[in-house]
């Protein structure tokens, strides 16, 4: 296995001791395999002569600007992938479509490499192997997949005769009856489908959220009640400040788009809804954090804990705390920033110039919550649960306030200490009721 990329300051990561991301259990695998059966390498022409089997797992971003911007994926890199793979070619490929792609795409790709191929008589086969992993899982995920999706051209005897071959690769370590075959554009809409759905069950759960915290209802508690559903299940139903990560919303705005482009006005209404009830959701968390603490957070030091778009990963794409971050101190507030594996530069990124005004990154916890009058936790790190938060109320200012937007800490032993607690979709706190109004 050769892993080519153009740039090489990543391949010379990979190649170090310190690779270029983090995911739990991934340095051992490098480890195990590197200069074995596994490099890395920036000579992308030589790994694409050489190979019998090509898997493509460029990125495929919103389009940013031209015709289906902010929604459609944006194929340059693939494209421009498949024309490296046709001027290099000398012998027989299968093309395994790895990125996230628009339905029918490897039919746009096959005429990119046979086009562009000069070499006589090179046949591609093409197949679409969506991967199903998450972050923070990543190697279990593959170790022990739910299934393999392999999608191909089924109805001829060489798109079955690639699907096998690829079948055989996988089935080293995967049980053959968790492979499965499909025609290729079942499997790429397998996959934006995957992602809506889980989506759209946290955006559901999300807007139950909203309704138990005016009714008295414990969203936990119909989480848990309803997960015993066998119908239903008990994954993916944790209220949050909302998803993130790269993938859910650019799956979903792009599923929606090619609803869009052939006709299905509804259909694609009815999914940018399940993106539009996110926004809400980290909207809501922003507006709750100003009305319980009178209204003003101009200059108060508040507490962010975690900017990881999720656990176990130090990845930022399209994180919920990117949005809470810019409306608090849209409101003036001063942010003490504490994230484990989320580095300064990437913050700055994220925010931009303007809002690193008002946000100031810690590398440990102590500092960040030193002084502030409320903390905000982001991420569901465990390591947040474990602190002492006894000894934090002593250093905040009073009333000290903590909002959960992922469910994660002890909230009767956090009122108990005397911390105002705002945790979503649960019974607000009297002070917080009164404190608005209500
Ligand atoms: C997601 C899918 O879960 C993977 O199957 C898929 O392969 C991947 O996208 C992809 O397309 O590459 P990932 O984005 O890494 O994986 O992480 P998830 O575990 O799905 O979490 C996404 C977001 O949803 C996170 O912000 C997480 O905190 C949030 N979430 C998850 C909730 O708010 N509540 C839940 O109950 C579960």
């Amino acid at each position: 296995m050769t892993v080519v990329d153009l740039n090489q300051q990543r391949i010379d990561a990979w190649n170090s001791d310190n690779l270029p991301i983090y995911e739990p259990g991934l340095d051992e695998v490098v480890k195990a395999c590197r200069g074995k059966n596994l490099f890395f390498s920036t000579d992308c022409e030589a790994a694409i002569r050489a190979a019998q089997c090509i898997f493509v797992s460029v990125n495929t971003p919103t389009k940013k600007t031209g015709l289906g911007k902010g929604k459609a994926a944006d194929l340059t890199y693939w494209e421009s992938a498949a024309r490296n793979i046709a001027a290099w070619s000398t012998s027989d490929k299968i093309i395994v479509e790895k990125s996230t792609v628009p339905v029918r795409t490897a039919e746009a790709i096959e005429k990119v490499l046979l086009r562009n191929c000069p070499a006589p008589g090179v046949h591609f086969d093409i197949l679409s192997n969506p991967e199903f992993l998450a972050e923070g899982t990543a190697i279990d995920d593959l170790t022990t997949p739910d299934r393999v999706l392999i999608g191909g051209k089924i109805e001829n005897d060489r798109g079955t005769a690639a699907c096998a071959a690829l079948v055989d690769v996988y089935a080293n370590w995967v049980p053959r009856e968790r492979i499965l075959t499909a025609n290729l554009w079942s499997a790429e809409l397998s996959k934006l489908t995957a992602n809506a759905m889980l989506a759209q069950r946290i955006s559901s759960i999300n807007a139950i959220s909203a309704l138990c915290e005016c009714t008295g209802a414990d969203v936990s508690q119909v989480s848990f009640a309803i997960g015993k559903d066998s119908r239903i299940g008990p994954k993916f139903l944790n209220a949050s400040v909302g998803f993130g990560g790269s993938c859910f919303q650019k799956d979903i705005l792009n599923l929606a788009y090619i609803c869009e482009c052939h006709g299905l006005q509804e259909v694609a209404d009815y999914w940018y809804s399940v993106v539009g009830m996110n926004d809400y959701q980290k909207t809501r968390f922003v507006r709750r954090v100003v009305s319980a603490m009178f209204n003003t957070i101009r200059n108060k030091k508040i507490a962010m804990l975690g900017f990881a778009f999720k656990k176990d990963t130090g990845d930022t794409r399209e994180t919920p705390a990117i949005d809470v971050a810019a409306g608090m101190i849209e409101d003036g507030a001063k942010i003490a920033l504490y994230d484990p594996q989320v580095p300064e530069e990437q913050v700055r990124m994220d925010m931009g110039e303007e809002a690193m005004k008002s946000i100031t990154c810690y590398k440990n916890p102590t500092d960040a919550l030193q002084d502030a009058h409320a903390v905000t936790i982001m991420t569901e790190w465990d390591e947040f649960k474990t602190y002492d938060w006894k000894e934090i109320y002593q250093v905040m200012h009073k009333p000290a306030f903590v909002f959960d937007g992922r469910n994660i800490l002890d909230h009767a032993h956090l009122s108990e200490i005397g911390f105002i607690v705002y945790a979503l979709g649960k019974p607000i706190d009297p002070f917080l009721k009164s404190a608005e109004g209500a």
